[in-house]
């Protein structure tokens, strides 16, 4: 089954926005089969943003993720890379629409509340930097013969 990273950023934490996230998720209908409150250290960060160490945001985004704790996590279920990059909108919170988390919560780029892995291979890639395998838990859901 396909899974995805996504990860609630320090702006999200510290506004106590992760049960409200979160409860978004399940209620689509997704599997959550890992999670946890950590840190980032300045190392995972500029791994994790590689692909952007040549923007001129980057330190920015990197002492943002790093800034306080972050709730990471590993969804499951059919399309979920695509299907949680939609319910988060756009990148930037001014062009997200309404009814999206970055819609309904954001205001700036810069502190735009979550994160999501935007293809199958970075999705891959940063389950496995954020994850050991056995913190991901493999269940049977019986909700999900109602679902698909
Ligand atoms: P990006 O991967 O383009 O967006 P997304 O998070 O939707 O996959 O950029 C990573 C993060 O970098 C983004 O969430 C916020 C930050 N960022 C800026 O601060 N300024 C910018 O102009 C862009 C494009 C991104
Ligand atoms: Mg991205």
């Amino acid at each position: 089954m396909e899974r995805t990273f996504l990860m609630i950023k320090p702006d999200g934490v510290q506004r106590n926005l992760i049960g409200e996230i979160v409860a978004r998720f399940e209620r689509k209908g997704f599997q959550l089969v890992g999670a946890k409150l950590m840190r980032i250290s300045k190392e995972l960060a500029e791994t994790h943003y590689a692909e952007h160490k040549e923007r001129p945001f980057f330190r920015e985004l990197v002492s943002y993720i790093t800034s306080g704790p972050v709730f990471a996590m590993v969804w499951q279920g059919e399309g979920v890379i695509e299907t949680a990059r939609q319910m988060m909108g756009k990148t930037n919170p001014k062009e997200a629409l309404p009814g999206t988390i970055r819609g309904d919560y954001g205001i700036s780029v810069g502190k735009n509340v979550i994160h999501g892995s935007d293809s199958p291979e970075s999705a891959e890639r940063e389950i496995a930097l954020f994850f050991k395998e056995e913190e991901l838990v493999d269940y049977p859901k019986t909700i999900d013969a109602w679902i698909y």
